[in-house]
């Protein structure tokens, strides 16, 4: 499996992800931006099996999204990106990252507990259906 940063030649297949798994809905152009002006890597193995986006900010990143191709989920693949992306982020001297979660994707909170970010507050009504966000932090 090889971990490289994201491309532009990578949005189609990233956008594909997205609408498998329907979870998130950026237009190719909002992927496309967010290429441009945020951090993003993926795992590929003949194809994109996993992606992440963080945008940073000074020694802080925010985790954007992170997702796994659906026939993919639950092999540790997540894992691995978030793993090689730390590598990344401590190179860049960043020393804390956060992130927004629903309320109700308990599967990606456990994912991010099990990756050691720790849940610092709720913010109510966060989301356009006045679902609640989790803020979760993490640090090196
Ligand atoms: C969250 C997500 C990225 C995890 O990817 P993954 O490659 O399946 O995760 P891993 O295999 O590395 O799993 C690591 C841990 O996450 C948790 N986890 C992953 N899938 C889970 C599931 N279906 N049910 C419960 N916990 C789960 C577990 O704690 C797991 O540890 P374990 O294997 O020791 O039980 C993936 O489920 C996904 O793409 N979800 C849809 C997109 C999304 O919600 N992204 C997050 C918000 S932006």
């Amino acid at each position: 499996m090889l971990f490289r940063k994201i491309q532009i030649i990578d949005i189609e297949a990233i956008f594909e992800i997205q609408e498998e798994l329907k979870f998130q809905t950026w237009s190719l152009s909002q992927l496309e931006s967010s290429i441009k002006s945020g951090l993003g890597f993926l795992i590929e193995k003949e194809s994109v099996l996993a992606y992440a986006f963080l945008m940073p900010i000074q020694d802080e990143a925010e985790l954007l999204s992170i997702a796994v191709k659906k026939d993919y989920q639950k092999q540790g693949i997540a894992s691995l990106l978030w793993k090689k992306t730390l590598e990344y982020l401590e190179n860049l001297k960043i020393q804390k990252v956060y992130l927004e979660v629903r309320a109700s994707n308990k599967i990606a909170q456990s994912f991010y507990k099990k990756n050691g970010f720790l849940e610092i507050y709720e913010r109510k009504n966060y989301y356009s259906n006045q679902e609640n966000a989790i803020v979760m932090q993490f640090k090196f």
